[in-house]
């Protein structure tokens, strides 16, 4: 029966190439190791295209593969009804991306989306961010622009946060004079500004699209490899459990929003972009949002409700309360700003086909509880390792203290 399965799904998947009802495109993506990557790879292997992937650290593809297959699940689809040949890694070294003009599937190449970033929002990493974000991204810009001839877009994942702090509103334009706070923002808007002045003087058109915090599938709950925006904050109220903290106070506005998209909205919109292709203008910029927002305090509530403690809102009252503060300072600070973001460009030119983000209670908190689940399953003890490893020397001692009160009032308990 699976075999039978499996033929008719080669079939159907070989019909839809070849009677015309899509053409196949040969698409070119990095960062396929990642969450968004993968889960772009996945649905554009799935409509029967060609993936040409460009991984690091990755010479055997496996890495890569593997990705994809995990991706495929999140999304429910098949293994079997990708055509796995149609997916090539290709290796890079970001340091040398030219490269890659002996690639001999750079003339086979449709479009690019580029995906890869360093996420780091340290100052320290600053030169290899920018490297990376700015130097790399132009560099691969400009290898697709003078060597790819039937190359006809460069799709570019920014951040809506591009707009800066300082910003009422973030709209779909390059931001001049942005309010910028770290290196992950401030490399990200570099890059946004080069791209936009290369889209309008050399060959290659170039869509910027920017997600806000890109959460788990609705359905699924799957959210990949990520402990990003909404995540990390949540990693560090499990990291505070799992050391036995019950009660946690968060420096947090009540009234604040959370502009969360499913990842599976975020790829629906995208893959309808790629599909009007030849209506799109030279460079466009596309902010990928919700239009309607949950409270901040809505997903505090459901892992409140999962994880059965108290958060309350409030200046940080117990140590591990300030070791979360100090840890998450960063996402906390965008946390507790109001963003508005506007998304008419990206409606207007999808039109009826535009994916709206419907966030609802139920969803959030089965989004939430999968990835609470998944991060309690095996993981959890290297999870913490690593966020302990962040943990400057007073925060490791404030958390010993608290781990050493905790275990006194067990004992006094028992
Ligand atoms: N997740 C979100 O909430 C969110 C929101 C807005 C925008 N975005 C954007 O979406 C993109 C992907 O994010 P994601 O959530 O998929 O992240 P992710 O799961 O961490 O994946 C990041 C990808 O980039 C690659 N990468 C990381 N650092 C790199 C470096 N220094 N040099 C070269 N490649 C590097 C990784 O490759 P390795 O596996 O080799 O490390 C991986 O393939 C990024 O451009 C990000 O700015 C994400």
């Amino acid at each position: 029966v699976l075999a039978l399965v499996q033929f008719l799904q080669k079939l159907w998947n070989s019909y839809l190439v070849n009677e015309g009802r899509i053409d196949m495109k040969t698409i070119l993506i990095t960062g396929v190791t990642g969450f968004v990557g993968s889960s772009l790879a996945a649905n554009f292997l799935h409509q029967g295209h060609r993936v040409v992937a460009l991984s690091r650290h990755d010479p055997e593809g496996e890495r890569t593969k593997q990705a994809v297959k995990t991706a495929c699940t999140g999304f429910s689809i098949s293994h079997a009804a990708i055509n796995w040949s149609n997916l090539v890694v290709v290796p890079i070294d970001y340091k040398r991306v030219n490269d890659l003009t002996q690639q001999p599937s750079l003339p086979s190449i449709d479009e690019a989306w580029h995906v890869a970033a360093e996420m780091t929002y340290s100052s320290k990493k600053f030169v290899g961010a920018f490297q990376q974000n700015l130097t790399a991204t132009g560099e691969l810009y400009e290898v697709l622009n003078d060597h790819a001839p039937n190359c006809r877009r460069f799709y570019y994942i920014s951040t809506a946060y591009t707009g800066g702090f300082s910003k009422k509103v973030i709209e779909e334009r390059i931001h001049t004079n942005p309010q910028l706070v770290n290196v992950y923002q401030a490399s990200k808007w570099a890059t946004e500004t080069s791209l936009f002045i290369k889209g309008h003087e050399m060959r290659l058109p170039v869509t910027i699209l920017r997600p806000s915090i890109v959460i788990g599938h609705e359905q699924t709950g799957w959210s990949g490899y990520n402990s990003f925006g909404m995540y990390s904050l949540i990693a560090a109220i499990l990291t505070g459990v799992e050391q036995g903290a019950r009660e946690i106070t968060l420096d947090l506005k009540e009234a604040v929003k959370n502009n969360v998209i499913p990842i599976n909205d975020l790829v629906e919109n995208a893959l309808k972009l790629s599909e009007k292709d030849a209506l799109q203008e030279k460079v466009e910029i596309f902010n990928a949002v919700a239009v309607e927002s949950l409270p901040l305090t809505t997903s505090l509530d459901i892992v409140s409700k999962i994880l059965n403690i108290k958060i309350s809102l409030g200046r940080p009252k117990t140590l591990f309360d300030r070791v979360i503060h100090s840890v998450g300072r960063h996402n906390l600070e965008f946390a507790r700003t109001e963003w508005k973001f506007t998304n008419d460009r990206l409606m207007t030119v999808l039109g009826p086909e535009f994916k709206p983000t419907c966030m609802t209670y139920d969803k959030l908190f089965h989004i939430i509880a999968k990835f609470i689940e998944k991060r309690q399953a095996a993981h959890a003890p290297f999870k913490q390792a690593a966020f302990l490893k962040k943990l400057g020397l007073v925060a490791k001692i404030a958390l010993h203290k608290f781990a050493q009160r905790r275990s006194k009032e067990a004992q006094e308990t028992a």
